[in-house]
């Protein structure tokens, strides 16, 4: 079985995660990929946002959502009221996960299996007990899976206020989009898409005030 469990220290901080997280073996995803991608904020932040696994430009920046996703995503924070210094971001995988065509050609993103979803999951529990945050921002299916469970639909939740129990601990979720979603989806869909999403984390920002 793949699992994280072994590499997550007991005791320690945000640093101390993020430290011993570079050297995670538990899955094999670290085997290709640059480097351990871990959460990035303030321990006291209020909201944490989960993603699905670092980009291209975070495998090789070694910080979360700094690429075009992380862009986008920024911006609809910001028109929903939500401040970037309120808000711990990670993802539910800590390692890109990716195909090349050929040599030396774009990487391109693959989406993680629910094996490898779980073996990361200890680390994702570890960023909650830290930070405990008011309320936790499911960015899309994978993070959705990785914290609800495999028959999450974000189509059927996004936009509301869950109240769950994850790794033993009632959390108030808000889920909405991956924002790649908004970015993948068609020219004349793209605006409806990203003002979804903003519309969503106003439903979170309000849970926050
Ligand atoms: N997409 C994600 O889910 N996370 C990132 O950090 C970047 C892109
Ligand atoms: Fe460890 Fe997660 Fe990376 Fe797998 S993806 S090696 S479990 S940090």
């Amino acid at each position: 079985r793949y699992t994280a469990e072994p590499f997550v220290p007991a005791r320690g901080g945000l640093p101390a995660l993020r430290k011993a997280a570079a050297d995670c073996h538990g899955c094999p995803l670290h085997r290709d990929a640059t480097r351990t991608v871990f959460g990035a904020g303030k321990a006291d932040a209020r909201v944490m946002l989960v993603g699905e696994q670092p980009g291209d430009q975070e495998d090789r920046q070694g910080e979360p959502f700094v690429g075009p996703a992380g862009k986008l995503l920024d911006r609809a924070l910001a028109e929903a009221g939500i401040d970037p210094a309120d808000a711990y971001v990670t993802n539910a995988v800590k390692h890109f996960k990716f195909t090349r065509t050929e040599p030396r050609k774009r990487r391109i993103h693959k989406a993680p299996t629910l094996r490898e979803m779980t073996a990361c999951g200890p680390w994702l529990a570890a960023e909650l007990a830290r930070v405990e945050p008011e309320l936790i921002v499911v960015l899309g299916a994978t993070a959705g899976k990785a914290l609800l469970g495999s028959s999450f639909r974000v189509t059927q939740v996004r936009g509301t206020v869950l109240e769950e129990e994850i790794h033993g601990h009632p959390q108030r979720l808000v889920p909405t989009v991956h924002p790649s979603a908004v970015l993948r989806a068609a020219a004349e869909g793209r605006d409806g898409a990203y003002r979804g999403l903003v519309s969503d984390l106003r439903v979170a920002a309000q849970a926050l005030s």
